[in-house]
Order: structure tokens, then sequence, then C-alpha cells
């Protein structure tokens, strides 16, 4: 439709017509199957405000959605076509790594082919927009969503969170197979206090900005249709509600003009917090701060009319709103085919298909990090005949994939049993449960039950132990149930269940080469399984092709491709943990005892495992680095913004093919402001043969050192400044120059 057409038609609504296009709802109130992401009791609509709604969310299936779309479209005075949306956030049905996972796989360009191959099952089951990419930055394991993140690095966030709107959108949303994408939550949600979900956000503006703000922007930057408001208040102002948050930050300076939606409730919500004292006022506040359309609370529906009335609303405010809402559903063809690329037999085709399970089980294989490989026990070689026990109750369970991921059938996931059975059919490979998840009867916080069984607690157990003590060695398969994690999931213990850690002692008495295999939404304490074990990778939740990737990167045929997109501690007790943190003016050398130092006497200040930690099947060494000018004269200035270059020589000094995450950090030694120890500014992947050494270049311009200074200006400063080139954020491979 024209933008003529859009606002003659915008002329000839009602206001309920108007209204009703600023609301969503779930798809319970369409199906009973739909997904269930949010309180529903609360939500008392009439026939006639749901006849009206504008948006349905958590709802898929082609079939359905054409049926529910020509039930709405009847009921709409204009007929104007409802937009679905859905939280596709690793995977629509072939799922792929959480975000975290993607996150350690330092690899943007497949973020961006994963988001698309979703975005093509998620239209042909006639989704039109997904829930995604959540651009929070996030320092805090205890808050359950830090396994929708990709992590505590905002350069990193920002340019996974640009490639995943590249793959859902394209060129163009109403393209087939493409989804508009919704960046998330804005802003600061990751920032809970304590980690607590919901919880409160206290941050300066500089660290908002400096830190918390950039992946938004550059999802933003990459075209994201529509941005979702977060649960939390921000310095003591509800997202929903704020002004300055909304108004100047998100459609001002960061130029959104797109369409801004309510997280779920958040809206209602601010009565609670104390910002609104009812619908109405609520209401108000949403619609001056710009919220476009609200998810799942009534305010709009029960209070604009009244607004009006008392003069404190304009019907144009009414209409700058509805206009966005309009303008997405013109943008995604809706007007021309309500369906957009709802196809059943597509859906059909897509789901599941060879080609995206490659996908999925190339990009699990690749966000697997490696955190322990003593003696080399890894990767098992082919043939050897050693025996292996594969123990655990992630060895045959298909709850392998992240908590907003809803496959239609747990059949479809590849489990590790399955992945050994068929990829390594030659290798004398017992199967064994060992332990149930939990130690006692646990309640998920989906409604699963699980129940503990005593007697089957000591059979799994004795079981276990027989074909440990037989064995060559034991992969253990342990970890977090996924429903740990995720929203309305913060811990304060960070570990993988006691009874499975029982597990993991009691086989370690019978038999030491022990690979332990870790299923994590977050980081965990796992000093006790680092000194348990001869090998440790974490797997994180890696989706339908779990039990492949596995399999193959165990037994060589895949190399563990990730590094740490967040710091593990020794202890929850550290949290937050950022790498990119300041000196102090008593900075900690990493060993206790020292007086007066920042840190803990009980815990040396470090981390168990560092941001971008990981290895590899083999080793590499690297050059100290080399600062070049334009030229490729050495220089240890940048004078006159002119670009630099910073190089090291990288060489595989192992006896395997391997490829290596390169990093490369700036620290700016003195400013206005005090400086992080470093910040991640580049990183590239090579793969080398072994004995092969290859030059890897960055280029340093003064764009990368600004920050914002006293005064608030987002500027560089003269001075001295250190680039770092390394394998992950402890690197001490520096070189020196002075910005000038
Ligand atoms: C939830 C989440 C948000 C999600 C939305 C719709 O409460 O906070 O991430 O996209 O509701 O399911």
């Amino acid at each position: 439709m024209k933008d003529e057409q859009l606002r003659e038609l915008l002329a000839d609504l009602t206001l309920d017509e108007k209204i009703g296009q600023l609301l969503q709802v779930a798809g319970g109130l369409y199906d009973t199957d739909a997904l269930v992401t949010g309180m529903l009791d609360y939500f008392k609509i009439t026939d006639e405000e749901l006849a009206l709604t504008g948006s349905v969310l958590s709802i898929s299936g082609a079939e359905k959605l054409k049926k529910i779309q020509d039930e709405c479209m009847a009921k709409q005075p204009h007929h104007i076509p409802q937009i679905f949306m859905l939280d596709i956030i690793n995977g629509f049905e072939t799922i792929y790594p959480v975000p975290l996972g993607q996150g350690a796989t330092f690899h943007p360009e497949s973020a961006e082919k994963l988001a698309e191959m979703a975005a093509k099952e998620g239209a042909a089951a006639g989704v039109h927009v997904t829930f995604s990419p959540m651009a929070d930055l996030v320092r805090d394991a205890r808050w359950g969503r830090v396994m929708e993140s990709t992590g505590e690095d905002s350069y990193l966030n920002g340019l996974m969170s640009a490639a995943m709107v590249r793959g859902y959108q394209g060129e163009n949303v109403a393209d087939k197979g493409r989804l508009a994408a919704c960046v998330k939550h804005f802003a600061a949600y990751g920032g809970a206090e304590g980690g607590r979900d919901y919880d409160t956000v206290e941050l300066s503006e500089r660290t908002l900005r400096e830190e918390y703000l950039p992946a938004y922007k550059e999802a933003i930057n990459a075209g994201a249709k529509l941005v979702m408001t977060s649960f939390n208040t921000l310095n003591h102002v509800p997202s929903s509600g704020n002004r300055w948050l909304m108004k100047q930050v998100l459609r001002e300076e960061m130029g959104f003009d797109g369409m801004l939606i309510s997280d779920y409730g958040a809206v209602g919500e601010m009565i609670n917090h104390g910002f609104a004292k009812d619908e109405v006022q609520a209401g108000e506040l949403a619609l001056k701060a710009g919220v476009d359309m609200e998810m799942m609370s009534l305010c709009y529906a029960h209070g604009l009319k009244q607004l009006l009335e008392q003069g404190k609303i304009t019907e144009e405010m009414i209409d700058e709103s509805v206009y966005r809402v309009l303008v997405l559903k013109n943008e995604l063809g809706l007007f021309e085919n309500p369906y957009k690329d709802a196809d059943a037999a597509e859906e059909r085709a897509l789901c599941l298909c060879d080609e995206h399970r490659q996908l999925a089980m190339e990009a699990a294989a690749e966000s697997f990090v490696l955190l322990e490989n003593k003696e080399q026990i890894l990767p098992f070689t082919v043939g050897d005949g050693k025996k292996t026990a594969l123990i655990g109750p992630f060895m045959e369970s298909p709850k392998v994939y992240g908590s907003w991921s809803f496959p239609h059938d747990d059949d479809s996931i590849v489990t590790i049993r399955q992945g050994v059975e068929k990829n390594q059919s030659g290798e004398p490979v017992s199967y064994h449960r060992g332990s149930q998840f939990f130690s006692a009867d646990k309640k998920l916080k989906n409604g699963e039950y699980l129940s503990y069984d005593a007697l089957l607690a000591e059979e799994l157990l004795a079981d276990a132990l027989a074909a440990a003590k037989e064995a060559d060695r034991v992969v253990l398969c342990i970890g977090e149930h996924p429903q740990q994690t995720g929203e309305a999931a913060s811990q304060t213990v960070l570990q993988v269940p006691e009874e499975q850690m029982k597990l993991l002692r009691k086989v370690q008495e019978v038999n030491d080469n022990i690979v332990t295999v870790v299923f994590t939404g977050r980081p965990l304490e796992l000093k006790e399984i680092k000194e348990l074990s001869k090998a440790v990778m974490v797997v994180w939740f890696p989706g339908t092709e779990c039990g492949n990737a596995v399999s193959k990167v165990l037994w060589g045929a895949k190399e563990p491709g990730g590094r740490l997109p967040m710091s593990f501690p020794y202890s929850a007790a550290q949290m937050p943990c950022y790498y990119n943190r300041f000196r102090s003016g008593r900075p900690n050398n990493g060993t206790l005892n020292q007086a007066y130092v920042m840190g803990y006497i009980d815990q040396i200040d470090r981390m168990l495992y560092p941001f971008g930690y990981g290895k590899t099947y083999t080793e590499f060494s690297y050059s100290p680095v080399r600062i070049t000018d334009s030229n490729g004269v050495e220089t240890k200035e940048m004078r006159d913004k002119q670009v630099i270059k910073a190089s090291v020589t990288l060489t595989n000094t192992g006896n395997r093919v391997g490829t290596e995450t390169v990093q490369m950090y700036l620290a700016d030694l003195f400013g206005s402001v005090v400086r992080p120890v470093k910040q991640l500014r580049g990183f590239r992947k090579v793969a080398l043969q072994p004995g092969k050494s290859a030059e890897v270049t960055f280029e340093i311009t003064e764009e990368m050192l600004r920050f914002y200074n006293i005064d608030m200006d987002f500027v560089s400063e003269p001075g001295d400044c250190r680039v770092y080139i390394g394998s992950d954020s402890m690197t001490d491979n520096f070189a020196e120059f002075e910005l000038i």
C-alpha cells in the first residue's frame, strides 16, 4: 500500500479501531496450544476489544495462523490484518545454540546464517516478527537471562545483534522467508541488581552509554524494525514510561523510527512499580514515552479515551503510534497478502531439513568451549579400541535446547547417545544415565515436575560405576537443567546440581580419565569439575543437532570452536564479573594475602576462566605485537587520526590443524575519567595447519579510542595507549603507542 493510502486508512479509522491496533494479545486467547510466555489470568479482555486487537504473540503454524487471520480480519471493520509475533531466538523448529553459545562462536556471520534459517522456518509457519535479538549486556550470571544474551562485551554483542537483524530481515522484510526483528530489552535489563530478574537497574549515564546502549544501537543501525521496552526501572524510572530513554535516546539520538512495543504486561506493571496510580495513568505515561503497542496489558484499551476526554493526550498522539503499526504491517506486505509466507507444505519441507540441521550442527560445534584438556585426552582416536563409558542425565536426554525453544517433538533432537551411535558406530561405547537431574522432587519453572526416586538413584549409580570401572575412559554429560535458565530463573547457586556432582565424585574414584561435558545457560562454578576431570567442555544448550556435534568434537571430526563470551568465576560470590573492569587505586596482582588491595581475603581476585578463553586441539604461539603506520613503517604514534595497524605472527605449534580466535583489545592508560583495563575491539578466526604461520593484522582507528569524557563528550583524548593481541582477555601481549 502506498503511504497516502495508509494515511487515508488511518483517517478513516474509528477511535476504537485505532486503540485496538495498539494492543497485542497472547495467542492463548485464540488457541489453547499457543505458547505461554507470561501470566494470563489477570488479563480480562472483552470480545469487542479482542475483535479489534492489532497483533497476536506466541502462536505459529501456517494453517492455524491463516485461519486466525481470516477470523480476525472478518471482525475488523476495515479488515486490517493481524501481525503475528513470536520468540524465535535460537531457531524455530531446527534449534541451534542458545544466544550465549552463539556469542561463544565469535562468529557473527554464523549468527546471520542461523537467523536467516530461523526466519525461513518461522515465516513459513506464518510468523511475521521475531522478538530477537536480545542485545542486553550481561555481567551477572545469577540472572537466568544471560542465556539469551551473547555475553559481557558490548562490542561482541553489537556485532552479533546486528548480524541477527540482517539474518532475519534480509534486504526487505516483505521478501519471502524474512521476519521483522525486534531488538530487546530496551534498556539495560541485564543490569538487574543482584542478578534478580525484574529488579531495579542503577547505572551512571556514562556506563549506560558506554557499555549498555551500544549493542542496541548496532541492531537499530542494522535496520531492526521493532524495539521492545524492558521490565526494569532504569535509575528509578520504568522503561515503558521513560520519556528520556525512549524519546531522546532511542528516537532522537539513535534515530529509531520503527515500532516500539512494550514487554509482556510492562505498561500495566508501572502500577506495581509505583510509577502510575492506575491503568489510565500508566497508559498516559507509556503513550507519552512513545510506546506504540502494548503487549498483554489493557491500559490503552481502558484509558486512552478517558485521557482524550480529559485533554491529557491528543488524538494525534494516538495516530502517531497507530501509523507506526500500520507502516510495519505495510512493510511486511500484509495488506496485499495477510498470510505473507504461511505455507504448510513449505513449513514441513523447511523445518528440520538436512541443510538446516547441518547449519545447526556446525554452529553447535563452533560454540563448544574446551576449558581443560589434560594429557591431551581429547580428541579420542577413532579405532583405538579404548572402551568409553558415556554417563550422565544428559547422555540420552532431549532436553538440550534453551528454555525459549519449543520443538514440536523432542524426537527431532539428536541426543548424545544417538550421535555417538551414529557417528562412532565402530567404537566400544556403553551408555549409562548415572543419575537423575536433581536430588529431590523438583517443579521446573515451565510447570514440568521431576519426581526423585531414591531407589532408582542407587540403581543408576551402581550401573554407572560398574561401567566406569571397566572402561578406559568416561564421558560424563552433566549440567544445569535448561529450565534453570531464561526468564524468571535467577539463581544464587551457580553449580551443576549436587546429584550430578555426586555422580562425578563417585565415578572419579574408580576412573580418573574423565571428559566432562557441561550443559549450561550461564557461567557456573567449575573448580571441582576442573579438578576431577581430565577434560572439561562447555556445550551450553546446543539444540537439535546436539548429539552429532558432541560426538564429532569428541572424536576429532570437528574442533571445539568456542571462546567464553562471559567470565567464569571461582565463586558466584564474585558476581558481577566482567573483564573490562577498572584498575582501582589499589590494583590486585592476582595473588592472595596482599595487604590493602582491591579484592577479597578469601578468594583471588581473578576468574577461573576469563572472557575470551578457550582451548583448541592444537597449540598456537603469538609473536610480540608490532604497530605500523599506513606506510607499513613501525611506529609508536597515532597522529592526526591516522589509521595504524597492529599485527602479530600466529603459529600453529601443535600437531593438528586448528582455528584460533585471535582477539585484539585496546587500553587507554590515562583519561579525564578512569578507563577499563582493556576493551575488545577486534577478533579474527584463523585456521592453520600444524607448523604453519600467518600474519594477523588489525586496523586501529581514533574512533575506537573514544569514550564519554569528564564532560560527557564522546571523544578520544591524547595519551598513552596499548594494543593487546592474544587468545583471551588476560593476554599480556601488547605494544604501546601514543595518541597525538
Ligand atoms: C517475555 C520476555 C520477552 C519476550 C516476551 C514475549 O516476558 O521478557 O523477552 O519476548 O515476553 O514472549
